[in-house]
């Protein structure tokens, strides 16, 4: 596997993997890897003839109040990680490479950047967005690969590339979980034992509303599916509900009817201190 440092030869490279008729696929990633990435990575090289993996802790898209300092890094374990899949190079650029002093573009979104996660994190989507228009005109793929864990970035990014007419297919990976349900995160690693127990009340909760939707005398009202996951969570004692949603899947848009694209959707802080996102479908 090949580790590039540099833009102008993750240029070359994809550049001659073009010219030699491989079909590149890409998996953003701002690293610290766990079993989701790597289904990602996986998936990816089903995809096509090429695999390239970005590993860059992107710092336009973190707030001023959020972890960008504290994020874990290990780049020779990812390294590891990353060649045992298989994967042909990882794009791992230090920040500077993909921020001149002078640099001052955004790519922006407006709707879709704006609810569930967006609502809490100004500027975070404008700050994904941004990232990956880069890494799409820097290592040209044919396909990338994101994974369902991050819905709204999903659908964001699914917008995006319909808006500006970006050549490139998007797919999408299911949500990676441990036996006992817990999406996994790179920031499961912030959560003490106790902590990681109390985390589970976010897919009990999706799994409760699917159980209620999927009931056939059901005729709970989605007002009320929000409702009981929120009393749910916050029964939990260090569970403070970020927000509690069911949207569309495709469009984000709310729902007021439970349909085959309806997504339960959630964001819990634990102790104040660990902001935690799930999500799941209803039917
Ligand atoms: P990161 O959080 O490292 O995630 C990289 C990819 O892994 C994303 O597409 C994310 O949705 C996916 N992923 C994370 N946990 C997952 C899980 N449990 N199951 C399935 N997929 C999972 O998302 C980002 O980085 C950044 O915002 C990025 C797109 C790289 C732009 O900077």
């Amino acid at each position: 596997m090949k580790l590039i440092e540099k833009s102008e030869e993750v240029v070359r490279l994809t550049g001659g993997w073009r010219e030699e008729g491989r079909r590149i696929v890409l998996v953003p990633t701002m690293g610290w890897f766990h079993e989701g990435h790597l289904s990602l990575m996986r998936l990816a090289r089903s995809l096509g003839t090429r695999t390239i993996v970005s590993l860059f802790v992107n710092p336009i898209q973190f707030g001023p109040r959020e972890d960008l300092a504290a994020y874990p890094r290990d780049l020779d374990r990812d390294r590891r990680l990353a060649e045992q899949e298989g994967v042909d190079a990882l794009f791992a650029p230090v920040a500077e490479e993909m921020f001149e002093p002078e640099f001052q573009t955004r790519v922006s979104l407006s709707r879709i950047s704006r609810g569930l996660c967006g609502a809490d994190r100004p500027g975070h989507f404008d700050g994904v967005a941004t990232i990956v228009t880069k890494l799409f005109h820097l290592m040209t793929p044919h396909v990338a690969v994101f994974g369902e864990k991050d819905l709204q970035q999903l659908a964001l990014i699914r917008r995006m590339v319909r808006d500006l007419n970006f050549q490139i297919e998007i797919v999408g990976h299911p949500i990676v979980r441990e036996k006992d349900g817990l999406a996994l995160s790179s920031r499961n690693s912030y959560l003490t034992a106790a902590e990681r127990q109390t985390a589970l009340c976010l897919s009990q909760a999706i799994g409760q509303a699917r159980d209620t939707v999927r009931d056939s005398s059901n005729t709970t009202s989605v007002a009320d599916l929000i409702a009981g996951a929120i009393a749910f969570i916050n029964a939990h004692e260090g569970c403070q509900v970020d927000y509690v949603t069911i949207v569309d899947r495709w469009s984000l848009a709310p729902g007021t009817t439970i349909n085959q694209d309806s997504v339960m959707a959630l964001a819990v802080k634990i102790n104040g201190r660990v902001r935690l996102i799930d999500n799941g479908l209803l039917l």
